[in-house]
Formats: C-alpha cells, sequence, structure tokens
C-alpha cells in the first residue's frame, strides 16, 4: 500500500459549489448539532483567542485584532474532528476593502488522525451563526412575526436575515441601522433583491428596536451599549450576537435568557450577560438555559406570546466542524477542490 497522503483543499468557491450558501441545509445541521450538545455528544474545549495589539495602539472604543482557534469533536451521526481558526479584524473593510473575518477549517480523520481537508471557513463561519440565531427563532420566537430589526450592516447582518427567513418564512419586511449609513444602504439594496423582502434604512437603533419583532444586533461595537431599556416590545425574540451590545437591564428585564454554552460564554468574557455575570450582576442561576436543552425537550421554549426572550450565541466550534464535514462529504461526492499532496512517505513513523 502507498503511503501517499493526499489533503483536500476546498476554495470558498468549492465550498459554495458543496452547498456552502445553502442556509436551509445549514440551519438543519446547526439544529442537529444543537441537539448533539442537548444530550451530551460532543467535546468542545474553550476557545483560545490570540490578541496582541496594547490598547494604547487603539481608537479609542475599538475592539482589538485577534485570532481565535476552536477545536471540536461532533458525536452522533458525524463523527468527526477539527478546528476553525479565524482572524477577526475589525478595520479591514473600512481600511482594506476586506471582510472582517477570515477563516480555515481543518477536518482529522477520526481513525487515524490524518488531516482531510483544509478548506475556507470564512463563508461556514458566518453562515453558522446566521444559521444559530435561526434554530433560535425556530424555538424561541412568535410565529406570527412580520418584522426584523438589524443593527449591524456588516456580513453577520446578511446571514442573520437569511436564517431567519428560513425559521420564519412569514417575514416581509425588515428595518437595518449602521452607524455607517452607506453599509446600511448597501446591505437593504443587496438583501431586499435576495431575499425578496421589503428592507427599509433607519436613522436611529432606538427606531429598528422599538418596532422589532425579531431584534439581531452584530455590530463591532465594544463601547457604550446599543440597547437601552425599554426599547423591547413585549414578544420580542433577541439574537444578542456578539459584544457589549445592550444594557445590563435590558437582560434584567427579559423573560428569558439563553445561550449556546453558558461555559464558553464566561470563558470569552465578551457578550454583554458575561460582563454582568463577572460584575456580579447575573447569577449561574439568571440563565433560563442553553438551547440545546430547548432543541432536545428538556426545557421549553417561547411558552407565551408576550415573553422577552434574548438568545445571546459565544459561537461554538462544534457547528463549524459539522458543517464542515457535510460540506466536505458533498465535495467528495462531486469531485470538488484540489488534492494537495502532504507527502509521498513520511520522514518517520
Ligand atoms: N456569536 C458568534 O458566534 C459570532 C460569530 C461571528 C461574528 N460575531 C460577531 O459579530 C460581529 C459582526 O461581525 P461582522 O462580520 O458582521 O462584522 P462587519 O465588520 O462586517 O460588520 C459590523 C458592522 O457593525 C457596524 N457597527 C459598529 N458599531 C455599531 C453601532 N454602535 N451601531 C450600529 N452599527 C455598528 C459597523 O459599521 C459594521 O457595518 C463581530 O463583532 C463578531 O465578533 C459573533
Amino acid at each position: 500500500m502507498s503511503d501517499k497522503v493526499e489533503v483536500l483543499w476546498l476554495s470558498q468557491n468549492d465550498v459554495i459549489a458543496a452547498g456552502g450558501l445553502d442556509m436551509a441545509a445549514v440551519v438543519s445541521t446547526v439544529e442537529d448539532v444543537f441537539r448533539l450538545h442537548g444530550n451530551a455528544d460532543y467535546v468542545l474545549p474553550t476557545k483560545i483567542s490570540l490578541e496582541w495589539q496594547k490598547p494604547a495602539d487603539l481608537p479609542p472604543g475599538e475592539q482589538k485584532n485577534h485570532v481565535n482557534f476552536m477545536p471540536g469533536y461532533v458525536g452522533g451521526p458525524f463523527q468527526t474532528i477539527g478546528y476553525k481558526a479565524i482572524a477577526s479584524f475589525p478595520r479591514n473593510p473600512f481600511q482594506h476593502n476586506l471582510p472582517r473575518a477570515s477563516a480555515l477549517i481543518v477536518l482529522h480523520d477520526i481513525e487515524v488522525g490524518l488531516p482531510l481537508a483544509v478548506m475556507d471557513g470564512t463563508l461556514i463561519s458566518t453562515m453558522r451563526t446566521g444559521a444559530v440565531s435561526g434554530v433560535g427563532a425556530k424555538y424561541l420566537a412568535r410565529k406570527d412575526v412580520r418584522r426584523v430589526g438589524l443593527i449591524g450592516a456588516g456580513v453577520q447582518s446578511r446571514t442573520q436575515l437569511m436564517a431567519l427567513k428560513v425559521a420564519r418564512p412569514g417575514i416581509s419586511q425588515a428595518m437595518v441601522f449602521d452607524i455607517r449609513p452607506e453599509r446600511a444602504a448597501a446591505f437593504a439594496a443587496e438583501m431586499s433583491r435576495k431575499l425578496e423582502m421589503d428592507i427599509q434604512v433607519a436613522d436611529s437603533a432606538e427606531g429598528v428596536a422599538r418596532r422589532a419583532e425579531m431584534l439581531v444586533t452584530a455590530t463591532t461595537n465594544i463601547s457604550e451599549p446599543i440597547i437601552r431599556q425599554g426599547w423591547l416590545a413585549a414578544g420580542t425574540y433577541y439574537a444578542h450576537v456578539s459584544a457589549y451590545e445592550c444594557e445590563y437591564d435590558v437582560i434584567r428585564q427579559a423573560d428569558k435568557i439563553l445561550v449556546d454554552s453558558w461555559a464558553l460564554v464566561k470563558a470569552r468574557m465578551y457578550s454583554t450577560v458575561a460582563l454582568m455575570w463577572r460584575d456580579g450582576r447575573f447569577a449561574d442561576d439568571d440563565l433560563y438555559g442553553e438551547l440545546g436543552e430547548v432543541v432536545t425537550g428538556k426545557k421549553a421554549g417561547r411558552e407565551t406570546a408576550a415573553e422577552t426572550i434574548i438568545f445571546s450565541p459565544i459561537g461554538l466550534a462544534l457547528h463549524d466542524v459539522a458543517v464542515a464535514h457535510r460540506i466536505y462529504q458533498t465535495a467528495k461526492a462531486k469531485g470538488l477542490g484540489q488534492k494537495v499532496l502532504l507527502w509521498d512517505e513520511p520522514v518517520w513513523k
């Protein structure tokens, strides 16, 4: 038998050809993984965040550049191991005409450990993050919602809206606010065409939040909280996707607070609910639960139309690895990508 080992390289175009932009499929995979998470059929080490910039080197109130390393084992029908390495450079879109985030995902063979595939993780990561809020909406949003509010008009908000539309196809209207109005205008033009939806550019976050039946904050903001106490109408589903995006009292006044993994939210110490926990303003018992507990039926999701429910995911490698695994299987079946030589034979064994 030959000792030659090849690794499959999948570019972003290959990932797309293997279904990377199929939001309904990604939502379905992400939901499967939440079920495995709820049944403890996974291994998920804490993510490692590499940060090197000194606060003095940054414009006031801006996020540091960082690279996150996120490994995971996904059980059940997936039986896959791998990791995502994702760089976040928040000034990229404005200073370099590049996306904020760029990522690679590597999958390894679960029997012998050899690397199987290296692929663009940029698209998979943003699709799965949208899908996470979409699965949240399926269990936590009212069934009759029509109007979505989006704060931040970046890459994330695009996949958030795509996934909310999968979960609640009756959505007919969206409102978007960004501190950079040109980003909001470009977002509305692109996504109204893609999703055949009426999308209005708003001139304040307050105007969006007060009228939204489902609200998403997906911004690079870390200074002042954006969403203020009293803005959310009863019955809202609010997906809090990023860092310090709402006042503590918004969390305190919600009926239910859910996350994807409470251990990881606390370890990353990034989102509003984590900061509250650090400051002694939110106890472990104040958390209603993790979404996996709802997907497995261990806890109820939305119980009344009037409940205000906040879902604040930090992002799990399990979702990246599982979506990448499905993409890899499809790519192999379709003969996509390029095989790249790892070795003809290893130097030592
Ligand atoms: N929870 C997760 O799993 C997860 C996953 C991926 C990304 N994220 C987070 O989502 C955030 C957005 O990512 P992205 O790729 O869309 O970034 P992006 O740079 O493409 O877009 C961010 C947008 O937010 C806008 N913005 C910044 N501050 C604002 C404010 N105060 N009010 C309104 N708009 C504001 C910016 O102008 C920009 O258009 C990042 O902070 C990232 O860390 C979270």
